[in-house]
Order: structure tokens, then C-alpha cells, then sequence
């Protein structure tokens, strides 16, 4: 049994807010945010518009995509780091918009690694029978736990979803079959304080904000990822030159080139859309391999590699071949 992405989708708000809109509410230009880390503007999703809302909608779009209906999926995992409520889950939430009753639904927090985590999760579900159609979400708002007194991480993130229909499908077992080839994922808490929120249930009682020291996060990000890539390459015998896409986390533009280049990925096998979405956090790479889908660069049978590193620190890598 293969896993196979029938389908992709996404949601970005309406709200787009650029370096310059930004410049008037912190110390800030868009020359330095463009240098630093390739963003030049990102999606702010609206007061009355919460997680639940903008993965919905880009479950919706992936379903339409994949010429199916919600009937059809019996697991929905949502990778979010900024649920709607502490509890239910999100995934909950997005079943009963979606109108089903049937399967299970459940959030994954991985925080930018989300998605790769709720890929590979997936995968293991589909592989063991126990499920037949995923549709795996990644929706943030990390508008909402933005300290905008903080220049040095509220110019950073932006708010939206991606989403992907997997199909179990019967394979020959071979690498050249289409579907999810390999997943590879590590976690060490020993850096917990480098990027987490001073806040939750159990501790402030509050949402909190994010907190991040920026360059030791930058300090390990290419080599957590390239560690998790090579994994990859070794486990299925699939070389850099052979992937057609490079689809990665989309934090940093400079992360994202360092890592390709580390690894030999030649520069137009990359997607990025750091530019216009900012870090989306677990709905980056879904956000990212949407565009490239849809504007007609990834194609069927291509080989696409993608990657996350984030808080904890989560980092991993799915192989997959569309
Ligand atoms: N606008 C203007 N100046 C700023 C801003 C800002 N928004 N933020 C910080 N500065 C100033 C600092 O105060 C500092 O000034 P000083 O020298 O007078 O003290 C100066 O710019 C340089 O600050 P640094 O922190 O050294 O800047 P650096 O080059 O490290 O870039 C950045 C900061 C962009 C955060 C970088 O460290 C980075 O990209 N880190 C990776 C973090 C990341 O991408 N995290 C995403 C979440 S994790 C993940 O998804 C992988």
C-alpha cells in the first residue's frame, strides 16, 4: 500500500499586510525584514476567522481538487499550533464543518514540523489498513500569538492553510510507484527554550506569545534538515539530482537556500513562497506545494522532497512521488 496525494488545496486570508504596514506599528523597514529573511508580505487572517475556518477551507479546496467529497475521507489529522481551543481539537471542528460523523479526526502539534509529522502519521495509518482517504491539514494563526512589541519575531509569521487528500493505493512495491516513499522524523527537547510560548493551560493560564532567539534557531535549522534529507536519501537510494521538487518549511529564504545548496538541490528545483506568505508554521509546505501544484510545476510521477524544522526542536523529512 502506497500513499498517494489526490489532491491539494489551501486558504489564505483576505488581509494582506506588507513589510511597510508593518513599519507603522514597530521599529522596522522592509529592507531588513526582505534581507534577513526573503518576507515581503503576509496573510492576517480576520477577528471572526479562527483556525478551524481557514483549514476548512483549504480541506475543501483539496477535496474539490481531488474530485472528491468529505464523505469520502474517513481521518482527519490538523497540524496546528494555535487551536481554536485548548480542546476539542481543531480536526474535530473541521469534521463537523465538513459535515461527517464518520472516522476520526485529531490535532498534531509538531509546531513547523507539523505537517511533515502529520504526513508521515498518515501514511502509518493508511499503510496499517486503518484508514483508506486522510485529508492532512496544516492551519495557523500565529497572528494571534504575535507579540507586535517584539520586531524581532511579530515581522515573521503570517496566518493561513494548506491541505493534501492521501489515498491508500494498492503499489507493486517498487520506489517508482507514486505515493509517500519515506518519512523520517527526530524531536530534542534540549531546545526548548530557543522557540516556544510563554503561555498555555497548564502553566499561565494564558495563550501567551512567541519567544524566539532567532540566530541559535538559524544555527541548527540546515543541519537538523539536512540530516533528516540525507536520512531520506538513504533509505530509498533516491539522490539530490534526482528530485524534480524541493518543497521546504518556508521560514527563512536564507535557511531555504542554504539547505539546498548544502545538499546539492539545484536553486529552480526549490519552491518558495516565503516571499508572499511569510512562516506560516505547519500550513507552510502544504501552502507552498499547493502553488507549485497548481500553477502546473509539480506534475504527476514527479519526485518531491519536504522538509520541516521548527519548535522543540521538531525536524523531519517526507519523500514522496507525486
Ligand atoms: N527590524 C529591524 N531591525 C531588527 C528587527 C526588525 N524586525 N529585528 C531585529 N532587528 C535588529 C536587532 O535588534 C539587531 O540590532 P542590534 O545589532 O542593534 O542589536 C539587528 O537587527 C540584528 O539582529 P539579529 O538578531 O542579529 O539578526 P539576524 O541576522 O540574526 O536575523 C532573524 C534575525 C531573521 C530572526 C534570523 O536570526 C533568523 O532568520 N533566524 C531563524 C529563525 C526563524 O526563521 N524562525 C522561524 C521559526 S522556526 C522555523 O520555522 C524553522
Amino acid at each position: 500500500i502506497r500513499s498517494v496525494v489526490v489532491g491539494c488545496g489551501s486558504y489564505l486570508p483576505e488581509n494582506v499586510v506588507t513589510n511597510e504596514d508593518l513599519t507603522k506599528i514597530v521599529d522596522t523597514s522592509d529592507e531588513w525584514i526582505r534581507q534577513r529573511t526573503g518576507i515581503e508580505q503576509r496573510h492576517v487572517a480576520a477577528n471572526e476567522e479562527y483556525t478551524s475556518d481557514l483549514g476548512y477551507k483549504a480541506a475543501l479546496d483539496a477535496l474539490d481538487h481531488a474530485g472528491l467529497e468529505a464523505k469520502d475521507v474517513d481521518l482527519i489529522i490538523c497540524a496546528t499550533a494555535t487551536p481554536d481551543n485548548t480542546f476539542p481539537a481543531t480536526a474535530v471542528s473541521i469534521q463537523n464543518k465538513l459535515g461527517i460523523t464518520h472516522g476520526a479526526a485529531f490535532d498534531l502539534q509538531a509546531v513547523c514540523s507539523g505537517f511533515v509529522f502529520a504526513m508521515s502519521t498518515a501514511d502509518l495509518y493508511l499503510q496499517g489498513g486503518k484508514a483508506k482517504r486522510a485529508l492532512v491539514i496544516g492551519a495557523e494563526t500565529f497572528s494571534r500569538i504575535l507579540d507586535f512589541n517584539d520586531r524581532t519575531t511579530c515581522v515573521l509569521f503570517g496566518d493561513g492553510a494548506g491541505a493534501v487528500v492521501l489515498e491508500a493505493q494498492e503499489g507493486s512495491g517498487e520506489v517508482s510507484d507514486r505515493g509517500i516513499l519515506t518519512s523520517h522524523l527526530r524531536s530534542d527537547g534540549r531546545h526548548k527554550d530557543k522557540l516556544y510560548v510563554d503561555g498555555g493551560p497548564s502553566t499561565t493560564q494564558t495563550a501567551g506569545y512567541l519567544r524566539m532567539q532567532g540566530k541559535e534557531v538559524f544555527k541548527h535549522a540546515v543541519g537538523m534538515i539536512t540530516d533528516v534529507i540525507t536520512d531520506a536519501f538513504e533509505a530509498t537510494g533516491i539522490a539530490a539530482e534526482d528530485l524534480d521538487w524541493f518543497v521546504p518549511h518556508q521560514a527563512n529564504k536564507r535557511i531555504i537556500d542554504s539547505s539546498a545548496k548544502k545538499l546539492g538541490i539545484a536553486a529552480d528545483k526549490v519552491v518558495t513562497t516565503v516571499n508572499l506568505h511569510g512562516n506560516t508554521s505547519a500550513a507552510s509546505i502544504p501552502l507552498a506545494l499547493n502553488v507549485a501544484v497548481k500553477d502546473g510545476r509539480i506534475q504527476k510521477g514527479d519526485t518531491v522532497m519536504l522538509e520541516a524544522m521548527g519548535g522543540g526542536f521538531t525536524w523531519g523529512s517526507v519523500l514522496l512521488r507525486m
